[in-house]
């Protein structure tokens, strides 16, 4: 596995972590079996969120790392949009750790929402630092000027990473996000890497043509093209182990610099990528 800094502290998360949005749709035993198999392969970040399932995908989760040295992973949960009030905050960490059945690593923001003063949701933030609820705090679905005010509101702390929507199809974060975050080391942690699987489904031809000259997946190109960028970490969500064991071989290799710049140019075909 390859590694990463999460903003200036002292923790070193996996290139490629766990997503769990929607796992609890699958068997139950499966769920365990793929967080299982990815933790062993060395994806020891995992992402769940209080509203994925209403709580069953951290339920999962929590009973999935059991057989594991919990200091050897991340865990990264969300508060909810509409849970942002000072108090709604502490309630909502609490129960997250009550079905985690552990403290949380990195506690984010899941949607801005401008009806809730920020700083009022980062005071409660700080004070779960404090009282050793969560350990780090971040934000998710934040532009850059939001991400600047949350730095800026936070008194004891830093945003340790910004979650957002990045892949070979949904390219935003270059514009602005991307730079910043590396510039000021902050993770750039990468949802829906695989499109939310329409990248495998319906890959476009060149993507293809370069996954069958570097003897890789489209799964493994896709991932390592994004891990290949300083600060970025991809959470591609699997339920299935043989997807988690693709996915763990996304890490270790680079994909070289012809095929790299063949890569970047998908633009005028990713126009054309089908949306469903
Ligand atoms: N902060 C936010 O607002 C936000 C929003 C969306 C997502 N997220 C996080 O990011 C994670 C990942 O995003 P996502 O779940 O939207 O989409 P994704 O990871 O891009 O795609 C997941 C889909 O791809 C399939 N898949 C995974 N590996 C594969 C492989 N090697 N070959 C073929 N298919 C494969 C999965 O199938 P199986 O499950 O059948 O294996 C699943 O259907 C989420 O689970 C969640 O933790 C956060």
């Amino acid at each position: 596995m390859e590694y990463e800094r999460l903003n200036s502290v002292e923790v070193n998360i996996p290139k490629i972590g766990l997503g769990t949005y929607q796992i609890e749709l699958s068997p139950r035993d499966e769920a365990i079996s793929a967080l299982r198999r990815g933790i062993e392969l060395g994806m020891t970040l995992i992402d769940t969120a209080e509203m994925y399932g209403w709580g069953r995908s951290e339920e999962i989760v929590g009973e999935a790392i059991k057989p594991f040295d919990r200091e050897e992973l991340t865990i990264v949960t969300k508060v909810w949009g509409t849970n942002l009030a000072y108090e709604s905050v502490k309630r909502s960490a609490k129960a997250s750790i009550a079905r985690l059945g552990t403290y949380i690593d990195v506690y984010l923001i899941h949607w801005p929402n401008p009806s809730y003063p920020l700083g009022e949701t980062l005071k409660a933030m700080e004070e779960l630092v404090s009282e050793g609820i969560i350990r780090y705090i971040g934000v998710s679905n934040f532009s850059l000027g939001q991400l600047k005010e949350a730095r800026n509101l936070l008194r004891n702390n830093d945003i340790v990473t910004n979650q957002v929507e990045y892949s070979l199809r949904v390219r935003d974060p270059e514009a602005d996000i991307l730079p910043y975050c590396q510039k000021e080391k902050i993770t750039l942690m990468a949802y829906s890497p695989l499109d939310r699987g329409r990248i495998v489904k319906r890959p476009p031809q060149k993507l293809k043509v370069i996954a069958a000259r570097l003897g890789k997946s489209i799964a493994q190109v896709a991932i390592n093209w994004l891990i290949s960028k300083p600060m970025v970490v991809a959470i591609p969500k699997a339920s299935k182990v043989e997807h988690v064991e693709e996915n763990a071989g996304a890490a270790g290799w680079r994909i070289p610099q012809d095929l790299m710049t063949e890569l970047e140019d998908l633009e005028e075909e990713r126009a054309r990528w089908p949306r469903s």
